[in-house]
């Protein structure tokens, strides 16, 4: 399979909250400030951000008939909801700024996702566009590395796909006195368990390709979020042993 895959740019991981981490416009889904589906995105939105921090979900619609706009929002299961709220009104702000003119649009920030569509697309795994992040450092050790990162994220996956976690999976494992390797995966709440554990299935499949033996990654599709790094990064926040957190780079992987 050939892949494209664009370096768009570089950035140091203490870059301002506010900036998502990526999003995707559908060009294919051109709409104007006086198309009809604009007002019902406006609704949608106007409901998703006060309603998204109560429970760090929501898939919800707005408008009848042909400019019906289907929308989902979620908050990393881990974040307070004060956090959540924040993210949520940052996305809900720079979406309609980043694609004001598509009907279908997505924004990724760590502490949320936002997304919306003329599409019905709750319920269904999508790894169509993905964003990847990944540390420009390398392990010393890749062997016993991937050994027991493999063993974590097999471990979270498996929790992220029971009922009560909601589809998130986190957890860390001791490297060495000094070095703890922490991980966490997501999927959105609209997948079953089958979905759910096919989309975390696919972000992992792909750690060979965007994140071999690298200190860090993150993988953030529209259906799943897996990250891990040699650092905390997840609440309740462990407090860090001075370790680095390292240059990042950020990769667009479309659909080929
Ligand atoms: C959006 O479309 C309008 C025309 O309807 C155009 O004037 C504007 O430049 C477009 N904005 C972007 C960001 O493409
Ligand atoms: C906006 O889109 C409508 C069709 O949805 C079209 O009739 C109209 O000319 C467009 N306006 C601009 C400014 O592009
Ligand atoms: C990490 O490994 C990759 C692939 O082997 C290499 O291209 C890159 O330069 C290495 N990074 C550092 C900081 O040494
Ligand atoms: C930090 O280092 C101390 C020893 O200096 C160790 O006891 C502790 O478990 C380490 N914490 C983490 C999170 O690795």
């Amino acid at each position: 399979m050939k892949l494209l895959y664009i370096l768009l740019l570089s950035l140091f991981l203490s870059s301002c909250r506010a900036d998502p981490l990526g999003n995707f416009c559908n060009e294919n889904t051109f709409i104007n400030s006086t198309s009809p589906i604009s007002g019902n995105i406006d609704r949608l939105l106007a409901e998703v951000v006060p309603k998204t921090p109560l429970t760090g979900y929501i898939a919800t619609s707005s408008g009848r008939g042909p400019d019906r706009v289907y929308g989902l929002a979620q908050c990393r299961g881990d974040v307070s909801s004060k956090d959540c709220s924040s993210c949520i009104q940052d996305a809900a702000t720079q979406i309609r700024r980043l694609c004001p003119n598509q009907s279908d649009a997505r924004i990724w920030y760590d502490y949320c996702f936002l997304r919306y569509s003329k599409e019905n697309f709750i319920g269904e795994v999508d790894t169509s566009f993905g964003i990847f992040y990944y540390n420009v450092e390398n392990v010393t050790d890749p062997q016993s590395f991937n050994q027991e990162l493999g063993a974590l994220t097999n471990k979270i996956r498996s929790e992220a796909v029971m009922p009560k976690n909601e589809g998130l999976g986190k957890g860390k494992t001791k490297l060495s006195p000094f070095v703890t390797l922490y991980a966490l995966v997501q999927c959105t709440r609209d997948l079953s368990e089958i979905d759910c554990a096919q989309c975390l299935a696919i972000a992992v499949g792909n750690f060979p390709n965007f994140c071999e033996n690298r200190k860090g990654c993150r993988v953030l599709y529209s259906s799943c979020y897996v990250r891990y790094e040699l650092y905390p990064f997840f609440f309740p926040i462990d407090s860090n042993n001075g370790t680095s957190f390292g240059k990042t780079v950020m990769i667009v992987h479309p659909k080929s």
